[in-house]
C-alpha cells in the first residue's frame, strides 16, 4: 500500500505535481490578468488623479508582484510537465494530435509570458514609479500616460490570446476528437493558418499594425466587453480550425 503511494516520486508523479502546480500559478496569473482588465482599467478611469496615483502605488504595484511572478511560475511549470513526459523523448510528439494542440498553446502562453515582462511590466515600472513622484510632490512624467496606453494594449491582448490558450491546453489531454488525419500538407496548412491570425494580433497589440490610438484594429482593445468577445470569437475560430483541418 505504501509502495502505491510513493510512486508519486516517480517521472510520471512528478509530472502529475508539475500539472497541479502549473494549474495553480495559472489561475493566479490570468485571475489577476482578468482583474487587471475587467476591475481595475474602468475603476482607475473612473477615479480622480490623486486617489488613482495611491492606488497604483499601494495597489496595483502588488497586483503587478503576483501577477508577473505567477506568469514566471507558469511558464515553468508548463516547461517541468513537458520535460517529465515520456512524450518528449521522440520530436515525432510534436506530429501527434496531442503535441499539435500543446504546441498551439505554448505558442500563445509563451507570447504572453513575453509580453508580461517584456512590454507591461516594463512600462507599468515607469508608470508606478511617475505614480510615487507625483504623491511625493514631483513633476509628472509626460512618457507615462503613453507607457500605460502600451502596456494596456498588451495586457487586452493577452486576455484574449487566453481563451485559445485554455481550448488547447487543457485539448492536448481532453480533446474529444478521434482519428484525425495529421498528414504533413494538413499541419502545413494549419500552422499556416494559425501562425497568420497570431501573428496579426500580436503585432496589433504592439502597436506595429495599427498603432496605439483607439479605434480600427484597436477596436477590440476599447474597452473589456469588446476583448471578451473577441477572445470568445478567436476561440470558436481555433477549435473549428482545429478540427476541420484535420478531419478525416
Ligand atoms: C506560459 C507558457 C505555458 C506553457 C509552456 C504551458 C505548458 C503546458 C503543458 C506542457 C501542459 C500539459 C499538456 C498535456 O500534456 O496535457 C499544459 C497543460 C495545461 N495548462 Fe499550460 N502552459 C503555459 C501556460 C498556461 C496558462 C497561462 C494557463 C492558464 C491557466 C495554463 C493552463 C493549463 C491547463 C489548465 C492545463 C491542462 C491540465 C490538464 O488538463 O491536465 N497553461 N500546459
Amino acid at each position: 500500500m505504501l509502495g502505491a503511494a510513493l510512486d508519486i516520486f516517480s517521472k510520471q508523479g512528478f509530472e502529475y505535481l508539475s500539472r497541479w502546480g502549473h494549474v495553480v500559478v495559472g489561475i493566479t496569473w490570468i485571475g489577476l490578468l482578468y482583474y487587471f482588465n475587467f476591475v481595475q482599467v474602468p475603476a482607475f478611469g473612473e477615479m480622480e488623479a490623486a486617489a488613482r496615483n495611491n492606488a497604483v502605488d499601494k495597489l496595483a504595484s502588488r497586483a503587478l508582484w503576483w501577477f508577473r511572478w505567477a506568469a514566471a511560475a507558469t511558464f515553468v511549470t508548463g516547461l517541468m510537465i513537458l520535460g517529465f513526459q515520456e512524450n518528449l523523448n521522440k520530436m515525432s510528439y510534436f506530429k501527434t494530435g496531442s503535441g499539435i494542440a500543446i504546441a498551439t498553446g505554448m505558442l500563445f502562453g509563451i507570447t504572453m509570458f513575453l509580453n508580461v515582462w517584456g512590454v507591461i511590466w516594463r512600462a507599468q515600472k515607469v508608470v508606478i514609479d511617475n505614480a510615487r513622484n507625483v504623491q511625493a510632490g514631483g513633476e509628472a512624467n509626460p512618457a507615462a500616460a503613453e507607457l500605460g496606453r502600451k502596456a494596456l494594449l498588451a495586457s487586452r491582448q493577452n486576455t484574449i490570446f487566453s481563451l485559445p490558450l485554455l481550448i488547447f491546453m487543457v485539448g492536448t489531454s481532453h480533446f474529444p476528437y478521434n482519428g484525425l488525419d495529421l498528414t504533413g500538407g494538413k499541419r502545413g496548412l494549419y500552422w499556416a493558418i494559425t501562425l497568420i491570425v497570431f501573428a496579426f494580433f500580436e503585432l496589433n497589440a504592439l502597436g506595429i499594425i495599427g498603432g496605439f490610438k483607439p479605434g480600427g484594429t484597436n477596436l477590440m482593445y476599447d474597452t473589456h466587453k469588446n476583448t471578451i468577445y473577441t477572445g470568445l470569437a478567436y476561440s470558436v475560430l481555433m477549435l473549428i480550425v482545429f478540427a476541420v483541418v484535420f478531419a478525416v
